[in-house]
């Protein structure tokens, strides 16, 4: 998405649509996929747990809080909690076996609901809001770095 036109810095909001972009990119090459090519199915999977891990931990952190004194942010919880739920699901579940298929597309559905709610609701509102956007993304920045690097770490224990 060109951005020539816009001269203010990226901020939080940019940046988790741009998270927003990047996991739905991943559900579409998923769907992409050969069915029966079970390891990119499974390292896709894998890829979209952990963007959306991270963005579920920093907008429950760090945006919601900034939002929640004007806007009611009760149902963009609940949807996080059943998106984390369904992320968790694919710690064991590989491709190939019963449910993973119907776990994705579940979960799928899920985050596709989330994104479109913050996308037309809550990031316009706040847009609205006098917050300081850019210092609040220069933190998220901060904040997913470490979250990251603990990723990467629990991933090389196994
Ligand atoms: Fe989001």
């Amino acid at each position: 998405m060109p951005i020539a036109d816009t001269p203010r810095p990226a901020d939080a909001l940019d940046m988790l649509e741009a998270d927003h972009r990047a996991i739905e990119q991943l559900f579409d090459a998923f769907e992409r996929a050969d069915a029966g090519d079970h390891e990119r199915k499974d390292s896709l999977v894998q890829r979209a747990c952990e963007l959306l891990t991270i963005h579920t931990i920093v907008e429950e952190e760090l945006l919601y809080p900034a939002a929640q004194a004007r806007i009611d942010v009760d149902e963009a919880y609940v949807g996080h909690f059943l998106v984390t739920t369904l992320t968790e699901r694919f710690a064991t579940l590989r491709a190939g076996e019963d449910g993973f298929d119907a776990t994705f597309k579940v979960l799928k559905a899920n985050a596709t609901h989330h994104i479109d709610e913050e996308e037309t609701t809550l990031f316009p509102e706040m847009r609205k809001m006098q917050i300081d956007l850019v210092t609040l993304g220069a933190k998220m920045a901060a904040r997913k770095a470490v979250l990251r690097e603990r990723i990467a770490e629990g991933a090389m224990a196994h």
